[in-house]
Formats: C-alpha cells, sequence, structure tokens
C-alpha cells in the first residue's frame, strides 16, 4: 500500500498538465508551512527568522523541465537576482536549483552558459550554489556539466543519490574535484535497472557514501529527515575524528524543526531548503511520496494565508 502511494503521488509529480493547472489555483499552498511564498521577496522574512534561529538556509526557486530557451534565460536572470538580494539582506543563504528550468533538456551549451552566469555573480558574493539531482536520465549530463562548472568555480556543488548502482562510482570518480556533495536518499521513481528497489538497500548505501566522501576529507551536507542516519553520521565522525566544521546536516523547510534546532544546540551545522515559487507542484508531490502524512499537515496549510 504504501509502495502504491509512493508510486501514485510519484506519477502526479511528472504530469504537466496538472503542474499548469496547479500554479494558476494552488497560489497560496501552504505558503510559509513548507515553501517560503510565491516570490523570493516574501520568502525574505521565513528565511531571516530561520537565520536568527542559527539556522542556515538555501533557497530554491521551484521550476523544473523548461523547454523554452526564453524561459530559460527569464529563469537565469531571476536566480541572479535572487543572489543579489541575500547579499543586500545580508541573509545566510545558499542557493540551490535544477538545471531542468536552466535549459537542461534544450540544449547542455545553453545551460552551461546560464550557469556560468548564475555562478559568476554568486562567486563575487561568496555564495555556493548547489545542483539538485533531478531523475537517473539526466544524471549523467549533470555530473558532466558539473565537473566542467567545477574546474572554473569553487562555488558550486551538486547532489548524489544513494538509490543509484552508480552512486559509489560516482563518488570515487568525484573525489578528484574536491567537491562538496549533498548525499540525499532519492526522490523520483526510478527503475530497478537503475536503483534499489528495497529501502533497506538505500539506506545501506546512503550509509556507504556518507562514510566514502567524509573519509575522503571533502564537504558533506547529509540532507535526511532519518534520525538513523543522522546519528550515524555523529558516530562515525566522532569515531574518526571528523571536525563538525566538515560537514552539516540539511532538511526541508517545514519538516521536523524541532530536531533541527536540536542540532543547532549540539553544535552542528544545520541548513535549511526553503523553496519558494509558482510551479511549487511537482515538489509538492515528491514530499507527498515521501511521506503521506504530510498530506495532513499540507492541507491545513491551504487554509492558511
Ligand atoms: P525517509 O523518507 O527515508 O524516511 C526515514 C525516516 O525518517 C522515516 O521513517 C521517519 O522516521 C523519518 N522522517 C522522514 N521524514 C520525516 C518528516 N517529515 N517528519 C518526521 N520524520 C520524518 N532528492 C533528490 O533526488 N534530489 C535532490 O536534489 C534532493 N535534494 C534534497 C535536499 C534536501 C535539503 C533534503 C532534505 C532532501 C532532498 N532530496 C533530494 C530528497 C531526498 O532524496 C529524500 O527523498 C527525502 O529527504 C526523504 O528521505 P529521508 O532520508 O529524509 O527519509
Amino acid at each position: 500500500m504504501e509502495v502504491l502511494t509512493r508510486d501514485f503521488f510519484l506519477f502526479l509529480s511528472k504530469n504537466k498538465v496538472l503542474n499548469r493547472a496547479a500554479q494558476n489555483w494552488g497560489k497560496n499552498i501552504a505558503s510559509g508551512k513548507i515553501i517560503g511564498g510565491n516570490d523570493f521577496t516574501s520568502s525574505i522574512k521565513f528565511i531571516k527568522m530561520l537565520n536568527s534561529q542559527g539556522l542556515s538556509v538555501t533557497v530554491d526557486h521551484l521550476g523544473e523541465f523548461v523547454t523554452n530557451k526564453d524561459v530559460a534565460r527569464e529563469r537565469t536572470e531571476e536566480c541572479i537576482q535572487t543572489i543579489k538580494m541575500i547579499a543586500r539582506e545580508n541573509l545566510d543563504s545558499q542557493v540551490s536549483l535544477k538545471m531542468t528550468s536552466l535549459g537542461l533538456d534544450i540544449d547542455h551549451a545553453l545551460v552551461y552558459e546560464n550557469m556560468s552566469r548564475i555562478l559568476e555573480t554568486a562567486e563575487k558574493h561568496n555564495i555556493m550554489v548547489t545542483i539538485d539531482m533531478e531523475d537517473e536520465q539526466r544524471c549523467q549530463a549533470t555530473l558532466d556539466i558539473f565537473k566542467d562548472l567545477r574546474k572554473r568555480f569553487q562555488n558550486v556543488s551538486t547532489v548524489i543519490q544513494a538509490y543509484l548502482y552508480r552512486t559509489e562510482k560516482d563518488i570515487e570518480d568525484l573525489n578528484q574535484y574536491s567537491p562538496f556533495l549533498r548525499l540525499v536518499k532519492g526522490a523520483y521513481k526510478e527503475s530497478p535497472e537503475v536503483a534499489f528497489p528495497e529501502k533497506k538497500d538505500v539506506d545501506e548505501n546512503y550509509k556507504k557514501i556518507i562514510k566514502m566522501h567524509l573519509l575522503n576529507g571533502h564537504y558533506t551536507a547529509i540532507a535526511s529527515h532519518d534520525d538513523a542516519m543522522i546519528e550515524y553520521t555523529k558516530q562515525f565522525a566522532l569515531d574518526h575524528n571528523i571536525p563538525k566544521d566538515q560537514f552539516e546536516f540539511q532538511m526541508l523547510y517545514g519538516m521536523r524543526s524541532q530536531t533541527q534546532l536540536d542540532l543547532v544546540k549540539q553544535g552542528y551545522k544545520m541548513r535549511v531548503y526553503v523553496p519558494y515559487g509558482q510551479d511549487w507542484y511537482g515538489y509538492f508531490m515528491r514530499r507527498l511520496a515521501e511521506r503521506p502524512s504530510n498530506i495532513a499537515f499540507a492541507f491545513k496549510g491551504m487554509t492558511k494565508k
């Protein structure tokens, strides 16, 4: 039953008609609860509130699967404006983005050009930009572009998903780039040909890549709400004398807020992923797929201004 629900929401997350419709009728959905707001300006107050509690942030302008060059350039410009506002408002925030919103499905040269413009602005303001990892079909292209960008920029990072069989090899291959990596379990619907179908295998692989990347000596973001993974990381770091400034925990805005604060109190760096924008549909459906009990939480949010 749990698998059926997950598959159902992941199927819905890719539905383009529903996605377009949702932009019209869902403008206030969960605003301030699981997304920052319809635009960056309305998210600033939430980011300041998180910062005042000792939480760092990464903001993500919601949007994916752009198929028009002009829209991809518009998204690039919006991202650049967001970076400038982060600097102007002196926010403790990085930026996350999806390369399909910058033209990954149109032309790799275009996405490289758009990413370069974003990274040049971010570099001026000392802001890190993380390329979210999308579905497996786009993994190789994402990593290839990341590697090219990494040769020119220090302030770019990406995401590695524990559910893919290829992941261990990717961590080994990326080692030479000394990357800052966000490690996640993986949020898309993938076939058993490319990804572990069983959650216990994903969890095991997740621990394995946390261990590999930390021992490689590179900065690691453990992006998970799972206590077992958080405890594993803490213990592993203690046992291997890995300093607290070599890793951070990351969670999504609105999820496990008390745990986030507890980690800060214990002296760990904690970063909250705050999405904003009107294109909330795919993000929202993937969150429902991960944890159907988020349904009640989100619907409560719908009535809230
Ligand atoms: P998982 O879903 O495996 O749940 C394990 C246990 O954790 C649960 O049984 C429960 O005990 C606890 N738990 C989970 N959610 C909870 C909640 N809301 N409240 C209370 N307890 C909870 N994916 C991707 O493919 N590409 C990407 O770029 C990213 N980026 C990203 C950034 C950040 C900051 C985060 C936190 C996550 C992502 N993800 C992602 C999503 C990721 O791949 C994954 O789908 C989700 O984090 C869910 O997996 P978890 O490890 O959090 O717990």
